[in-house]
């Protein structure tokens, strides 16, 4: 049933979860509408995630009902919710990397003939993708997608599916400025031809953007249900998270020694096109460097050039003088350098292992933790414990696996346990993406202490108020290229803006 019904295509009533006697939802209602976008959103660890996959049926509610148009539903398992028109989009990925954008809309899809040829799977693939106005190479395989064609795959592999609720978690959070235009137009499009969209997201920019009606949980509690017409950004923060936290920023000018250094740095990306080229760039102990730019203009392989996971074509790079194009990624931990990953589930984190592994990841070898070849259990857990608590991670233990945390609560381990290791120089790739208001600011004081206390940081972010904000110098990325760099008190919001939309600086100050 669609189009101007007024029956609720999905309804959760009194639901309540908890995880080992924790409460992460308690009698939350929750009502969506058919032809509507639904924002979702809340603090960091707030339910949003455990509600959805309780509709997803990837979790069963301990307690309430999951309605669907109109039927009472015990989803068992996540074909169950499928099959009853509720597909969702995760925070991370799942698509199989090595294969193909049509091998990964068929995969596992009842509809998908037996035997059949790529020829077939391409030609299904594009038909399904002109039916719903959405594009990716059918035959490119996961890994050379960027990350927005990714996501408009996952999109496509739910609604081939049949989905008539589409839930997306912070889908957004991984997207450029533009792929997230282009993902609301999509968004709005589909609410427009029936189906319903819920919309989980920490950018109330986005909800008063892309939503009808929002709903507000703060842990664990649903706060507030109403449309979205009329509300305003500051409210829905309120209603969020109680009081923001304000941070204030002194900006430094900094002189003296370099400890990164980078000489005409030239590399390829993933599929093998020049990503940097003759990349030079200083950044000084005590100072926070801030490279501004939309994502996908080089950034990820810089921050890789330099924690030497990728090879460089040509240049050279040192930290404190040491060459680190040559060293293993390990040797160059060992010199000082802490790494805060864009992709922190695949680079950051082992998912499956318990947090006090998780802890541990980058320094396990080293004499604090092992004797000979025993790693020191004690040791670990007491180091993992005291880096939860700094980094206040929501978790009961230690013992807990990493992928039991919310998303924003891994990102925060994450983050504090690469600072720590960072004793010379802090690469931090978007080290706020995912965060609620209140998590960004202590991940940001977390960056200023080093800072203060003498380490280096470059800062990467396509959030230009995140980089006015936190860096003391700034330089634009554009296409691999750096097209200037400016101290922070010279920088102009609209001329750095120009920058990195491809404007040369002599076609900016005109
Ligand atoms: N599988 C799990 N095992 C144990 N605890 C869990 C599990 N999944 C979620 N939790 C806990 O439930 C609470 C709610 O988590 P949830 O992932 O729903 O938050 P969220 O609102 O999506 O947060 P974020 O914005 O950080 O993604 C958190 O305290 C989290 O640690
Ligand atoms: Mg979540």
């Amino acid at each position: 049933m669609t189009g101007d019904s007024p029956q609720p295509s999905v309804e959760a009533r009194a639901i309540s979860k908890a995880f080992g006697g924790v409460a992460a939802l308690d009698a939350v209602d929750f009502e969506v509408r058919w032809s509507e976008v639904h924002a979702l959103v809340g603090e960091n660890g707030a339910g949003k995630t455990t509600l959805c996959n309780i509709l997803a049926g990837i979790y069963r509610a301990d307690a309430g009902q999951v309605i669907v148009d109109g039927v009472e539903r015990d989803f068992r398992a996540p074909a169950h919710a499928i099959d009853a028109g509720i597909g969702m989009v995760h925070q991370h990925f799942r698509l199989v990397e090595p294969m193909t954008v049509a091998e990964n809309i068929h995969l596992g899809w009842p509809e998908t003939p037996g035997v059949v040829s790529q020829r077939t799977l391409i030609d299904r693939t594009e038909r399904f993708m002109s039916e719903m106005g959405m594009h990716v190479d059918p035959t490119a395989k996961i890994w050379q997608l960027s990350v927005g064609e990714q996501q408009r795959v996952e999109i496509l592999r739910v609604l081939a599916r049949g989905a008539r609720v589409l839930i997306l978690d912070e889908p957004t959070a991984v997207l450029t400025a533009k792929e997230a235009e282009e993902l609301f137009a999509v968004v709005r499009e589909l609410a427009a031809s029936g189906l319903s969209v819920i919309f989980i997201t920490h950018k109330l920019r986005e909800v008063l953007a892309v939503s009808d009606r929002l709903t507000v949980l703060r842990q664990g509690i649903r706060e507030i249900t109403r449309p979205t017409e009329g509300a305003t950004a500051g409210e829905i923060a309120r209603l969020m998270t109680g009081e923001e936290r304000l941070l204030s920023v002194e900006h430094r000018v900094v002189t003296g020694e370099s400890t990164l250094e980078l000489r005409g740095v030239s590399a390829l990306n993933d599929r093998g096109i020049t990503a940097l080229h003759n990349v030079d760039l200083t950044v000084r102990a005590g100072e926070i460097l801030g490279i501004a730019g939309v994502s996908g203009n080089g950034q990820t392989e810089l921050a890789e050039v330099i924690c030497s996971l990728r090879d460089l074509q040509s240049g050279s790079i040192a930290v404190d003088g040491a060459d680190v194009a040559s060293m293993s990624v390990r040797a160059v931990t060992d010199l000082g350098v802490g790494h805060i990953p864009e992709d922190r589930i695949g680079m950051g984190m082992v998912l499956s292992a318990p947090l006090k592994n998780n802890a541990v990841l980058h320094n396990y070898w080293t004499e604090a933790f092992s004797q000979g070849l025993t790693l020191d259990r004690q040791e670990v857990i007491d180091f993992a414990k005291r880096l939860v608590e700094a980094a206040r991670v929501q978790t009961r233990s230690v013992f807990a696996t990493a992928g039991q945390l919310s998303g924003g609560n891994q990102q925060r381990l994450v983050a504090r346990r690469e600072a720590l290791a960072a004793d010379r120089l802090l690469v931090a790739a978007h080290p706020t993406r995912g965060l609620d208001v209140n998590a960004a600011q202590e991940v940001r004081a977390t960056v200023l202490d080093k800072r203060d206390g003498g380490c280096a940081v470059l800062l990467i972010s396509d959030d230009l108020d995140e980089v006015l904000l936190m860096s003391d110098r700034i330089a634009v990325m554009y296409e691999g290229r750096i097209m200037g760099v400016f101290d922070a008190a010279d920088a102009d919001r609209e001329y750095l803006g120009l920058l990195m939309g491809g404007h040369t600086p002599a076609e900016a100050s005109r």
